[in-house]
């Protein structure tokens, strides 16, 4: 684990100042935060839901889960327990055809993006960090479609870049396509330097991805190489395996008050007590299991071990048709979404309800807080509410659940790619 000596005697300087600073304020704190953000709050000035963005997320993210079902196949041979009796081409298909119809809407806008360097010399990049994936691309300076207005990676001008010459092509929700060239280069992120990271230079955004449509330049993906579109280490993985981290963990806090990247530990001063730890069931995803779902302090446990996938990339909260149903079952006032105006697979609940939903990892509970279960208003001045867990409907038969900001708002999570673990804890300064 140790650093090459050229590395050391450049970062000396610096690493001494970070270590004085975290001594100051943590002795406990062993990695590097950067500090994230997103663009968009979930509720529009007037408080009323944003759900056209809500349900173009959902669709992307529900997409993007099935096509790292079919990378898991192509990298490993298997199918992905998950997936087991799919015919995921054929379902990729048919959401293909159902969503042309969706209006292309901002559904990036609510992702956690900060800052990446590449090249050397090196640039920076603003990217979405999204753990329900496992890639790194860029918009390229020969990109032609979509890429203006972002800032371009441009390979040949980087000392360190390594032409992989392989082309990659990530398929959309919307039936397009972000497609390029594949190339090693240099990646630092929080200062931790990654050698020969495998990433993508776009030569075609698609229009999602459009400056208008997309903020950040590009995107990171933090799961695992088996659903990796290019079956190469992610970049945590390759910041492990060179030796850059401290501990092989990194950790998000995602708050509109505040919200971080830890790598290379966690940040104790955001969380309370201790993390309980659930172990990933597939190492892929960031999958795991959920024990159970209480609502309220009602004693009926709903959804006995069922498995999950913890992604920052997935705004809501979204299971499968009968659980959904069984849960605002128990809501006093709710009622499915079509019976006021909204798509199936949303429901409503009265604004006053402050029901509290908590989801179980282990053996502790972890309430996801009325503020952030509460999307907002179905339209301005309703006292109808948008709840923050939905089923997607043409998809009844996917026997797992995706969970998103509106529980993970509510906890501060470590991901550690050493023990296979995810770990929650409170955090120090929760939502209301
Ligand atoms: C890519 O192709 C070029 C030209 O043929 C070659 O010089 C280079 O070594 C190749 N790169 C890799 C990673 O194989
Ligand atoms: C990166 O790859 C080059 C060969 O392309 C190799 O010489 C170098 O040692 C690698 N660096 C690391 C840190 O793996
Ligand atoms: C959950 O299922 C397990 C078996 O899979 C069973 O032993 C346990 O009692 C169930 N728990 C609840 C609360 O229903
Ligand atoms: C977390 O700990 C701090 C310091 O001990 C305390 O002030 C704060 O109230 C605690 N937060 C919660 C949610 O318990």
């Amino acid at each position: 684990m140790r650093a090459p000596t050229v590395f050391l005697i450049a970062a000396l300087p610096f690493v001494l100042s970070v270590l004085a600073h975290s001594r100051r304020h943590n002795a406990r704190s062993v990695g590097f935060a950067i500090p994230i953000s997103r663009r968009n709050e979930i509720r529009s000035e007037d408080g009323a839901v944003h759900l056209q963005r809500l349900k173009a997320n959902t669709q992307q993210s529900i997409y993007d889960i099935l096509v790292g079902f079919l990378n898991f196949k192509i990298n490993t041979g298997e199918t992905h327990p998950l997936a087991d009796g799919l015919d995921l081409s054929h379902i990729l298909g048919l959401s293909k055809r159902a969503t042309g119809s969706v209006p292309l809407v901002d559904d990036s806008s609510f992702l956690w993006y900060g800052t990446i360097q590449v090249g050397t010399p090196s640039e920076s990049f603003t990217v979405d960090f999204d753990t329900g994936s496992s890639d790194i691309f860029l918009p390229s300076t020969k990109c032609d479609t979509n890429c203006d207005g972002h800032t371009l990676y441009d390979p040949s001008a980087s000392a360190s870049a390594v032409d992989r010459n392989k082309t990659f092509k990530l398929r959309y929700g919307d039936g397009s396509a972000v497609s390029g060239e594949q190339y090693r280069d240099t990646v630092s992120i929080a200062h931790l330097t990654a050698y020969n990271q495998t990433l993508g230079a776009a030569l075609t955004y698609s229009s999602g991805f459009s400056e208008s449509n997309f903020a950040p330049d590009g995107l990171v993906g933090l799961g695992y190489q088996s659903i990796s579109a290019y079956n190469s280490p992610p970049l945590f993985q390759t910041l492990v395996a060179q030796g850059r981290v401290t501990l092989p963990q990194f950790a998000f806090k995602l708050s509109n008050t505040g919200a971080e990247l830890y790598l290379g530990g966690t940040n104790s001063n955001l969380y309370n007590g201790s993390f309980t730890y659930v172990p990933v069931t597939q190492q892929g995803y960031w999958q795991t299991i959920l024990t159970g779902i209480f609502i309220n302090d009602c004693p009926d446990f709903l959804l006995n071990q069922t498995s999950v996938i913890i992604d920052t990339g997935t705004t809501l909260i979204i299971g499968n048709e009968n659980d959904v149903k069984a849960i605002y079952a128990k809501i006093p006032g709710s009622q499915p979404g079509p019976d006021s105006g909204l798509d199936e697979g949303f429901f409503t609940i009265p604004c006053n309800s402050g029901t509290v939903v908590s989801f179980v990892f282990g053996l502790k509970r972890f309430p996801v807080s009325w503020s952030t279960f509460n999307l907002g208003q179905v339209s301005a001045g309703s006292d109808l509410c948008v709840g923050g867990i939905i089923y997607y409907p043409s998809l009844d038969f996917l026997d797992f659940w995706i969970i998103g900001d509106v529980f993970l708002q509510n906890v501060y999570t470590v991901f550690d790619v050493g023990e296979n673990l995810i770990g929650f804890a409170d955090l120090a300064s929760p939502p209301p």
